[in-house]
């Protein structure tokens, strides 16, 4: 066997994406590809209006449409005990409408057919007599006593209220804002928003009436853990259930719960026994598939006249749509939002949440965040900037003040939160730096006395991501670690099948680096595998950046197991004791005589040929995780930009972002993260929410409505790195991917808020559209 001639390139590489090759040829296997013998298509008829009860539904003309195989009522559901499926945070959800829809756009029949046309075709034969009640659309009028309500399934529900969640000390809190010199307060809405991914949201379920098996390739982020809701809620057996995520174009959080269309489709191909395909079209994705954010959000930090925080409350009502279905795998039900004191040393604070139904599609998904921590972020680095204006301190230099230090390390948070650690100051700087910032500081002084319109906004956040640890998170009681089994051939090449599932952010690259950085095996020598549930170790799967801080761990860690039964290995091979062999980049070699060394590829190559007497055959092993700790990536973002005075639209000029994410695995991979998420983070700030008029019907559910930011509108992003390991991660890594869309929108928003300053506007909500921007200067004067 020769040794290793390729480079190694583990980690800090930026190997090209493995996967690349067969998406950008087009040779990508989505589920609308997959097409079996004998496959029905099936289509799902929509409520048009937001709240009704349904008094009839007439299915005849429908069923007897040529090549129609079958139509799916609630009632037909309710046959089986399938009308309604659990939610994500323990809901329940109709699976098709029974008696009354609760959103536009909720499902109530389902046509399966021969052809999709036919099945689309059909549905406009079923007829529905729906009998209209007041739409309930605004969260706050949801809660008043004598609002319609939306939830008459629930028993014992007797208002629009879901639950009320607090935590912090209220008493210590309000003392530190009686003692305090100043109190600013920011009313802010963070809109509804959708991940509108590439792809949208299907399944091909596949029931296999001679053997029972069923097999379901489904759009899912988190195929095990489906496979066993599946067989919790279908009392199916789930060693029968196999659930194939195949390449998926982009999850963000959209593709974590599981949508009525899967569980219809399931029970269509278990009847029919034939294979029924469901792919919803773009409309059905934004109007029905879980949206993000919904949250109206009221903030108060408490101030001494030297810029100090003493303290920080906030209240929320957050609009959870028609079902609860947020999907958040923690045990309070606003998710991970008290971490919204970020990065500052805040000795006392205190937050409220009320949830409420309304007449909106279910969601509350974390699109590309860890779990409300997008709001918390964006609550916090707006105050900052508001307090920054009203105290007539610099907005950095407030930041500066109150920076949890470096050497305050792990940082024991007054909400509960261990951060792992953090140098936010250098990110800061850096970033300033980069800018320009003082130079640009100088320049809009001289433009405000032109009566010109420039700002510069800075965030200066933390994210908290890598869940769990499976004590504290669960999703249905499973708790949240993740594995994966490695296996080195006898040639030397090694196949990696993961618990995590990627949705086109590179793993089949950056877990092949991990296992090249453990091993020495090049990363083009190790296949990863993953989003088969036959085929791949149990795990929780892929969102709010969990990959990187538990799938990557286990990674690591498996490939440590083998590297130490390589290290027996080797030491059998070279004739010396176990503890006189070192390893180094692929090779072991005897302590003191570097020269007499064995390579990975020969070590593999004896785990099957020439063994030690009693070791075990093989070179293969698998690795649970469960991290001690979230892991907390940071950063600063300083965006400039230039607002005309005639118009309110405004233009980034400059975008510099300072990332922390620890160990950078790929830096290539890791840059086309933030680049992304920049660019979805500036649509927000910008351009796009999903928003309903009076009678609950929803703008958005196209992309006329719900805006995509192009390479014409969006920015031009200027990227740098700090590096501060996480101590508990075992290659140091953080994850990286929701940090650009956590982190910018307020960066984006404070840089408008900054040029407007003068005028004396102190907050616009998002998307800060340049019709708002006119608006408000037109009601000061100025416009
Ligand atoms: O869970 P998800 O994959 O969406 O997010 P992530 O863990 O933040 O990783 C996104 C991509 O960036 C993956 O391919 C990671 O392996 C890569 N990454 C990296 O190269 N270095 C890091 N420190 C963090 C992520």
């Amino acid at each position: 066997m020769s040794g290793t001639e390729t480079p190694i390139r583990g980690l800090g590489h930026s190997v090209r994406r493995k996967e690349d090759d067969r998406l950008l040829r087009g040779r990508g296997n989505f589920v609308d590809d997959i097409a079996l013998p004998g496959m029905l298509h099936m289509a799902l008829l929509r409520a048009p209006i937001a709240h009704a009860r349904i008094t009839a539904v007439d299915v005849e003309a429908a069923k007897a449409h040529p090549g129609v195989v079958a139509v799916v009522t609630g009632r037909d559901l309710d046959a089986h005990g399938l009308a309604w499926m659990p939610t994500l945070s323990g809901d329940t959800q109709a699976v098709l409408a029974l008696d009354k829809v609760v959103f536009q756009g909720q499902e109530v029949a389902a046509v399966v057919a021969e052809d999709p046309y036919v099945a689309s075709d059909a549905l406009e034969l079923i007829d529905v007599d729906y009998d209209p009640l007041p739409p309930v659309v605004d969260p706050n009028k949801a809660l008043e006593p004598d609002a319609p309500l939306i939830r008459e399934d629930k028993q014992g529900q007797t208002s629009n209220h879901i639950n009320h969640w607090e935590k912090g000390d209220r008493e210590a809190t309000d003392r530190a804002f009686a003692s305090a010199d100043k109190v600013v307060r920011l009313e802010t809405f963070y809109p509804r928003s959708h991940p509108a991914p590439l792809e949208t949201c299907g399944c091909v379920a596949d029931v296999d009436p001679a053997t029972g098996k069923a097999t379901i390739y489904m759009t899912s982020q988190a195929p095990h853990a489906h496979r066993t809701l599946f067989a919790l809620v279908a009392g199916l057996p789930e060693q029968d259930i196999r659930i194939v995520s195949p390449d998926i174009g982009g999850g963000f959080g959209n593709k974590v719960p599981i949508y009525p269309g899967y569980v219809v489709a399931t029970v269509a191909s278990l009847l029919l026994g034939r294979p029924v395909k469901w792919v919803e079209d773009r409309t059905e994705n934004l109007i029905s598939t879980g949206f993000a954010r919904d949250y109206h959000m009221t903030g108060e930090v408490a101030l001494s006249s030297d810029g100090r925080i003493l303290g920080l409350r906030s209240k929320v009502v957050a609009d959870h749509g028609a079902f609860n279905a947020a999907a958040q795998p923690t045990k309070t039900p606003a998710g991970l939002f008290h971490i919204f004191a970020g990065s500052y040393d805040v000795p006392a604070a205190f937050c409220e949440v009320d949830a409420a139904y309304t007449n909106k599609a279910p969601g509350g998904i974390a699109y590309r965040c860890s779990f409300r921590v997008t709001e918390a972020s964006f609550l916090i680095e707006r105050l900052m900037q508001k307090a920054a204006t009203e105290l007539e301190i610099d907005p950095a230099e407030l930041r500066r003040r109150n920076f949890i230090r470096p050497e305050q390390f792990p940082y024991r948070s007054v909400l509960g939160w261990e951060y792992d650690s953090g140098d936010y100051q250098r990110a800061l700087d850096l970033a300033l730096e980069k800018l320009g910032y003082q130079e640009l500081r100088r320049e809009q002084r001289e433009r405000r006395q032109r009566g010109e319109l420039m700002g510069i906004g800075i965030a200066s956040f933390t994210e908290v991501v890598g869940a769990g640890h499976g004590a504290d998170y669960d999703i249905a009681g499973l708790r949240m670690f993740d594995s994966a089994e490695l296996r080195v051939h006898p040639t030397g090449k090694a196949i990696l099948k993961v618990g995590v599932k990627t949705q086109g952010q590179g793993h089949e690259t950056t877990f092949a680096q991990i296992v090249a950085g453990e091993l020495g095996i090049p990363p083009e020598d190790v296949a990863v595998m993953h989003g088969d549930t036959d085929n791949t170790p149990y795990g929780l799967g892929t969102y709010a950046s969990r990959s990187t801080p538990v799938g990557g761990a286990a990674t690591a860690m498996v490939a440590r197991k083998l590297r130490e039964k390589a290290g027996r290995l080797a030491a059998h091979l070279l004739e010396v004791a176990e503890e006189d062999v070192e390893y180094a980049e692929g090779r072991f070699s005897v302590r003191g005589a570097p020269d007499q060394a064995k390579t990975i590829q020969e070590v593999a190559f004896a785990a099957y040929t020439n063994l030690p007497e009693g070791m075990e055959a093989g070179l293969e092993g698998v690795t649970y995780y469960d991290p001690p700790n979230m892991t907390f990536p940071f950063g600063t973002y300083c965006v400039v930009v230039d607002v005309d005075k005639g118009t309110g639209a405004w233009k980034v000029r400059k975008m510099v972002a300072v990332d922390d994410c620890g160990v950078r695995i790929n830096p290539m991979i890791v840059e086309g993260q933030i680049h992304g998420g920049l660019a979805e983070g500036f649509a927000i700030a910008a351009m796009q929410q999903i928003t309903f008029d009076e009678e609950g019907n929803c703008i958005g559910s196209n992309f006329t409505d719900y805006l995509l930011p192009t390479s014409w509108e969006t920015p031009n992003f200027e990227t740098h790195e700090t590096v501060t390991p996480s101590p508990h991660h075992p290659i140091g890594a953080k994850g990286v991917g929701e940090s650009p869309t956590v982190g910018s929108p307020a960066a984006y928003v404070n840089a408008v808020l900054d040029a407007l300053a003068p005028l004396g506007i102190t907050n616009i909500d998002m998307p800060v559209t340049s019709d708002k921007v006119w608006t408000a200067m037109h009601e000061k004067g100025f416009a």
